[in-house]
């Protein structure tokens, strides 16, 4: 899109109210998906949401994004030797800093999520055959046709929180986009747990940071973890009102 496309279209911030209910079902229905079925994503298709999703803000517009899409021989490799791995014991090997363990209020929604895709699935809190089977899923991306890994350029390490803010914007508005199109996503730590393995297989460039990868593909109807809705704070909850009085 050139600059003069842009002037011509600013007219268009102001979206009828079907658009607006448009998107409010979009933001309302999307949620993550866990069980997809084997079809392939056809590559125009994946491009078509990719184009939806750089079209996200980011700071001063450096776009920072690195979007490798996986699928086939490459994906199932990653799977294979991810999960073989953490079964294995061995430490997580990321390239970002993540937290160890949540504690508070963040440890109780993850255990409240936790419950949910649990009783959804049948999994009985004591049946630890059944709950290591769900975490290995997670290591195998669910099983999803594609992955896309998404990485940043390492040069903006000594900035990464504004450039994980950006990689942020992106991934939400790829998840977006990819429901749109009856595609259902997962955005998953869990399958890039060796990061190494990812970049080995795939091929990433030394001069990318891996951030994280989001699991792609059409929803299977019958998975009853598909139907799990998580749940949110009130916004009274997590915003406050300053001067309006
Ligand atoms: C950075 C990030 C990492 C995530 N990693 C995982 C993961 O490893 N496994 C998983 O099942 N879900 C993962 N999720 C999905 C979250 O659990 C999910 O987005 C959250 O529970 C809200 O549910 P919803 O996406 O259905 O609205 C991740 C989400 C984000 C944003």
């Amino acid at each position: 899109m050139s600059t003069d496309d842009l002037v011509q279209d600013q007219d268009l911030h102001a979206l009828g109210e079907g658009d607006r209910a448009s998107l409010r079902d979009l933001l309302r229905g999307r949620r993550s998906i866990r069980g997809y079925r084997p079809d392939p994503v056809p590559q125009g298709l994946i491009r078509e949401v990719l184009a939806d999703a750089v079209l996200a803000p980011s700071s001063m517009n450096t776009q920072p994004w690195k979007l490798h899409v996986l699928t086939g021989d490459v994906l199932d490799r990653i799977r294979a030797e991810n999960s073989q791995l953490m079964l294995s014991g061995a430490p997580v090997q990321r390239e970002i800093e993540v937290a160890e363990k949540y504690e508070g209020v963040h440890r109780d929604r993850q255990v409240d999520i936790a419950k949910r895709l649990f009783a959804a699935m049948g999994i009985a809190r004591e049946d630890n055959d059944a709950r290591l089977d769900w975490t290995m899923r997670g290591f195998r991306q669910f099983d999803a046709p594609v992955s896309i890994v998404v990485a940043f350029d390492r040069s903006l390490e000594p900035i990464g929180p504004v450039a994980h803010f950006d990689l942020g914007a992106v991934v939400h508005a790829l998840v977006l986009s990819a429901w749109s199109h009856g595609l259902g996503t997962v955005i998953n730590s869990q399958g890039i747990m060796q990061a190494a393995v990812v970049r080995r297989e795939a091929q990433i460039p030394d001069d990318q940071t891996i951030f994280t990868a989001v699991a792609m593909g059409f929803p299977d109807p019958d998975f009853q973890a598909n139907l799990v809705r998580s749940a949110r704070e009130s916004v009274d909850d997590v915003a406050r009102f300053v001067g309006f009085d």
